[in-house]
C-alpha cells in the first residue's frame, strides 16, 4: 500500500481536484484506491458525490478517541465507485483540530496511521486531501504517508511559499520520525499566458528532479467534474483534464520501473520499431521483425482485440505498420507476434498492466 499526502497550506491550487483525479485514473487503471478526506470542508467528499451532511459517521468517529475508543475506519468508508472508496470529512472536524490541538496525549498525530494500518491489504493506493493549513489533521496525513505531493498554481506566485514548505516537511521527518519522498505538481498552468510559462520554467530550474514531468493544464471539465460529484475519469475521458491526470498516475506507477525491466528483459533483445504521428489518417505503429510471421496491435483503444479497427501494411523489409485513428488521450498497447503479447520495443514509456504484464504507453495531447 502506497500512502501519499496531497498537502499545500495555499488553499485554491488544485489538492482537492488533484486527490479525486488521480484516485479516479488511478482506480480506472485497475488499482484499488482509498481517499481520506481530512478536510473539514469535505470537497473531497463532495468531489465524490457524497453530502457530508447526510451522512452519519465520518472520520470524526474514527480518529476522535485512541485506538481503544475508536470506531474502526472500516465502518465509515464508503464506495463512491468501483475501485474506489472514500473515508469521508465533515464539518465537525475542525473541532477535532481544535480538540486535539488542545490535548497533550503523545499519540494524537499517529491517530490516522493507527487507523490505516488495519487496511495495509485492501488497497494499492492510499491518498489523503489535506486542509489549507499545517495543523493536527496534516499532520497525522504526513505521519500516515510516506509520499507527498504538493501542487503547485503556475501563477506569478507559484515560487512563494514553497521554500518554506519543503523546510516545515524536512523538520517535520524528524519527529515524524520516517523519511518522506516529495515531488512538486505543476497545476493551473494556462500555456497563453508568459506569466505561467515563466512561472513553469522557474520551478523547474529551482526544483529539478523534486517536479512531475506531468503538468496539469487549466480544464474547464475538471471544475465541472467537481460540480457534479464524480471524478474526471467518470466524466470524459477525452479531455485535457483526463489525459493529465493519467498522465500523473502512469508517472507515479512507472516509479516501479525497475520491476517492469526485469519482466520484460533488455529491450535490445527485441526488435526495433517506433511510433509515430501522422495527424489525419491516424497514428501509425511500426514494428519491425523480418522473422515475425503475425504482428497486430492491441490496446485499450480498442478493447484490447487484436487488429480491430486497425489498417496494417507489411513492407518488404518486415516492417508492420499499424494505422489506428485515435484522439487526444491516454493509451496503453501491446503488440501480439505470433501469438506472443509484447510491449513496443521502442517506446521508453511502459507500465505494468493492470491484468500483470507490461503495456506500452501513448500519450496523444
Ligand atoms: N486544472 C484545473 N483546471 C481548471 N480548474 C481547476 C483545475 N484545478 C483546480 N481547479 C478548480 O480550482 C478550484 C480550486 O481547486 P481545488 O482542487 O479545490 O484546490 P484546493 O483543494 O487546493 O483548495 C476549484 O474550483 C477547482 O475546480
Ligand atoms: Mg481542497
Amino acid at each position: 500500500m502506497r500512502s501519499i499526502a496531497v498537502m499545500n497550506q495555499k488553499g485554491g491550487c488544485g489538492k482537492t481536484t488533484t486527490t479525486v483525479s488521480l484516485a479516479g485514473c488511478l482506480a480506472a487503471e485497475g488499482h484499488r484506491v482509498l481517499v481520506v478526506d481530512m478536510d473539514p470542508q469535505a470537497h473531497a467528499t463532495l468531489g465524490l458525490g457524497i453530502d457530508p451532511e447526510e451522512i452519519d459517521q465520518n472520520l470524526y468517529e474514527v480518529l476522535s478517541e485512541d485506538a481503544d475508543g475508536a470506531a474502526p475506519i472500516e465502518d465509515i468508508v464508503l464506495q463512491p465507485a468501483e475501485n474506489l472508496d472514500v473515508a469521508p470529512s465533515g464539518v465537525i472536524l475542525s473541532a477535532l483540530e481544535q480538540k486535539l490541538a488542545a490535548e497533550a496525549a503523545s499519540g494524537r498525530t499517529e491517530r490516522l496511521s493507527a487507523a490505516l494500518d488495519r487496511l495495509e491489504a485492501d488497497y494499492a493506493f492510499v491518498l489523503i486531501d489535506c486542509p489549507p493549513n499545517v495543523g493536527v489533521l496534516t499532520f497525522n496525513a504526513l505521519r500516515a504517508a510516506q509520499e507527498v505531493i504538493i501542487p503547485l498554481e503556475t501563477s506569478y506566485y507559484a515560487m512563494h511559499g514553497v521554500g518554506k514548505l519543503l523546510e516545515t516537511i524536512s523538520l517535520l521527518e524528524d519527529r515524524l520520525g520516517h523519511q518522506l519522498s516529495v515531488k512538486l505538481l505543476p497545476t493551473l498552468f494556462d500555456g497563453r499566458t508568459r506569466f505561467a510559462k515563466r512561472a513553469l520554467a522557474e520551478i523547474r530550474e529551482t526544483y529539478k528532479d523534486l517536479v512531475f514531468d506531468t503538468v496539469i493544464r487549466q480544464n474547464v471539465r475538471l471544475r465541472e467534474a467537481a460540480q457534479r460529484g464524480v471524478p474526471i475519469s467518470t466524466l470524459d475521458r477525452r479531455c485535457y483534464g483526463f489525459v493529465d491526470y493519467m498522465s500523473l498516475a502512469l508517472e507515479i506507477l512507472f516509479d516501479r520501473e525497475e520491476e517492469v525491466e526485469e519482466e520484460i528483459g533488455p529491450v535490445e533483445d527485441l526488435d526495433s520499431g517506433d511510433v509515430a504521428l501522422a495527424g489525419e489518417k491516424g497514428v501509425v505503429f511500426t514494428f519491425k521483425s523480418p522473422a515475425a510471421r503475425d504482428v497486430r496491435l492491441a490496446g485499450d483503444f480498442n478493447d484490447w482485440v487484436p487488429d480491430k479497427n486497425v489498417e496494417t501494411r507489411l513492407g518488404p523489409d518486415g516492417t508492420w505498420e499499424k494505422t489506428i485513428r485515435l484522439g487526444p488521450g491516454v493509451y496503453q498497447y501491446r503488440y501480439f507476434v505470433d501469438g506472443e503479447w509484447r510491449s513496443d520495443p521502442s517506446n521508453p514509456r511502459r507500465v505494468a498492466g493492470p491484468a500483470g504484464g507490461v503495456n506500452s504507453v501513448l500519450i496523444i495531447s
